[in-house]
C-alpha cells in the first residue's frame, strides 16, 4: 500500500452500536492507513459508537436533540477537527445539506444491502435484514455511496455481494453483512483518503 504523506482528518457520524467505527479506528492503527479518525460525533452519549469513541481515546461530539441544530453543529466541528471526509455509519437522521455543501461533497453513508433494493427513509439495521428475510433473498449486500440529500439515493461507490442462503434470521445476516462491512468500509475511506491527499499535490 503506498505511505501516506500526512493523514486525512475524518469523522465518524453514527447512533449505533459503534461496530463501524471500531473496525475503521482499528485499521488507522498501523503506519500505511491514510486517515486518521478525528472524532466521533453521535445523537446519544450512552450510544455504543459513543463507548467505541472513548474506550479508543477518541473526542465524542454529542448531537442535541433538536434536529434542526444539527447542521450548525456539525459544521462547526467539522471545522474544529480539520475534517476533509465525513463518514456515516449508522446514522438514522436526515444529514442538513448545509453539511454537505460545507465538506464539498466529501460525504459517505454505508448501507447493509444492495441499493437501490431495501434503502429509503425507515430503512436501517436490522430492519433492512428483516425485510431481506421476509422476501425470501439468497443474496443481499453492502453498499457504500455518497450521500446528498436524499435518503440512500447518491451514487454508489462499491458494492459486495452477500451469498444468504440457508440463513434463517434477520440477526445471521445482519452478522455476515457487518463481517463484509468491517473490512470493506476501513478499505474504501483509505483509498478516498489516498486520493483526497493526492489531489493536494
Ligand atoms: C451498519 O450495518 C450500517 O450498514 C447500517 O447500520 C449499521 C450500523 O452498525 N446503516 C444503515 O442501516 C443505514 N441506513 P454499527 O453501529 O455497528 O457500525
Amino acid at each position: 500500500m503506498k505511505q501516506a504523506t500526512s493523514r486525512i482528518h475524518i469523522a465518524i457520524l453514527g447512533s449505533g452500536k459503534g461496530s463501524n467505527a471500531h473496525a475503521i479506528i482499528n485499521a488507522a492503527k498501523t503506519n500505511d492507513v491514510a486517515y486518521e479518525v478525528s472524532v466521533i460525533i453521535t445523537t446519544r452519549p450512552d450510544s455504543g459508537i459513543a463507548e467505541v469513541g472513548r474506550g479508543q481515546g477518541i473526542p465524542v461530539e454529542v448531537l442535541s436533540a433538536d434536529t434542526a441544530e444539527n447542521g450548525d453543529q456539525i459544521t462547526r466541528i467539522a471545522d474544529d477537527y480539520s475534517i476533509e471526509l465525513l463518514v456515516l455509519s449508522g446514522f438514522m437522521r436526515m444529514l442538513p445539506t448545509s453539511v454537505i455543501q460545507h465538506l464539498h461533497g466529501q460525504v459517505i453513508n454505508i448501507h447493509p444491502a444492495l441499493l437501490p433494493a431495501y434503502g429509503g427513509k425507515g430503512m436501517y439495521g436490522r430492519k433492512v435484514h428483516q425485510a431481506v428475510l421476509n422476501a425470501g433473498e439468497t443474496v443481499t449486500g453492502v453498499t457504500i455511496h455518497w450521500v446528498t440529500e436524499e435518503y440512500d439515493a447518491g451514487a454508489i461507490i462499491v458494492q459486495e455481494t452477500i451469498d444468504i442462503l440457508g440463513l434463517r434470521t434477520a440477526e445471521e445476516i445482519e452478522g455476515r453483512v457487518k463481517s463484509v462491512e468491517h473490512s470493506l468500509y476501513p478499505r474504501v475511506i483509505n483509498e478516498m483518503a489516498l486520493r483526497l491527499e493526492e489531489s493536494k499535490n
